[in-house]
């Protein structure tokens, strides 16, 4: 059974599909029109292979371009990185300068255009972003034309990560008394960091083709299904979603939670519909959209997480079909 899935030129509707093409993207299961791949590209590269108006969906979760998170991620560095709470060096993602946000904007607008290029009319773009950058990655989607709608909040509970003073004063070379009395100025204050509690995700949209109702007839994108939220299932859907971190990370430092990506897909795309991940990690977004009977293209540079996703897909894909 063949699953890895070579073509470049994904087209979004299976009637527009080689003969070829046809054979790659459909294994012989139930699921007739089911695809998904990773490749392991750049998405800078990879996404020019994309035709015009094909993506229904933008779902990403790009680096965060805090340090040793940058364009030059590499997940093998930041494991060894020291783990959070030891002093002297700095856990990975907590040091933070005011370049990090140009940095991010000039990395991610080049990125954004070729999301507008790709994108059907009316479609959403939800970028996750680190709450201190999400207005880089706002503006990043405002100037390639995207019209930004909301901001979304993931929520979940983290861990306090201020950094008490005290050990910094005790290893002053100063007398003891000096010590005690900047210790007792401070007052037990911390580093200006609160207990994490929700990550930002920017929601754009590309401009419709006429109203909502003829865009949505034309490219079933633009509008929002609140009927079946998966979160919170009762309530009509919020811009604040509650959702665990995941316990498996799959080798990935910054996984995000299949049920909130699940959540996300529900509401801004229809069944069947194309989703692009350009920054694909672990491959979560894929998952969810093969759980939500969605198609998916993602992309991800580095080759093992690549794999790593890849593997995670097929065996999604193989135990919703055949469990
Ligand atoms: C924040 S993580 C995504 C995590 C993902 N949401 C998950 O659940 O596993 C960002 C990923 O983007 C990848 N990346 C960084 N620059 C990239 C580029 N130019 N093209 C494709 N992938 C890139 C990194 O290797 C990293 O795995």
């Amino acid at each position: 059974m063949t699953f890895t899935l070579k073509n470049e030129n994904i087209v979004d509707g299976p009637d527009k599909f080689s003969a070829y093409q046809q054979k790659l993207f459909h294994p012989p299961t139930p699921h007739e029109d089911f695809s998904a791949k990773i490749e392991n590209k750049d998405c800078r590269i990879g996404m020019k292979q994309l035709a015009e108006n094909s993506i229904s969906l933008v779902l990403t979760d790009p680096p965060y371009f805090i340090d040793g998170m940058g364009d030059d991620w590499d997940t093998q560095k930041l494991n060894a990185r020291v783990k959070p709470g030891v002093i002297g060096s700095l856990p990975a993602g907590m040091k933070f300068s005011v370049e990090q946000g140009q940095e991010l904007q000039r990395f991610l607008s080049p990125v954004a255009e070729e999301w507008m290029r790709v994108i059907r009319p009316g479609g959403f773009c939800l970028v996750f972003s680190q709450n201190r950058l999400a207005h880089r990655t706002a503006l990043a989607l405002e100037d390639a034309g995207f019209e930004i709608r909301d901001v979304l909040i993931w929520r979940y509970e983290g861990q306090a990560k201020a950094f008490s003073q005290d050990h910094f004063i005790q290893k002053r070379k100063i007398s003891v008394e000096e010590k005690e009395r900047l210790i007792s100025k401070i007052g037990g204050r911390k580093t200006p960091q609160l207990k994490p509690q929700g990550e930002m995700i920017i929601l754009g949209q590309a401009p419709r083709d006429g109203t909502f109702v003829d865009n949505w007839d034309k490219w079933e994108t633009g509008l929002i299904d609140v009927n079946n939220p998966l979160i919170n299932a009762t309530q009509f859907p919020g811009t604040v979603i509650p959702a665990n971190k995941p316990k498996e990370r799959y080798g990935h430092m910054t996984a995000k939670p299949v049920d909130l990506l699940q959540h996300l897909i529900r509401i801004f795309s229809a069944p069947r519909a194309l989703v692009l991940d350009s920054f694909a990690g672990s491959g979560s977004t894929g998952v969810a959209a093969i759980l939500e009977g969605r198609r998916f293209i993602g992309y991800e540079i580095e080759s093992e997480m690549a794999d790593r996703a890849q593997e995670r897909i097929k065996a999604t894909f193989y135990s919703k079909t055949y469990n």
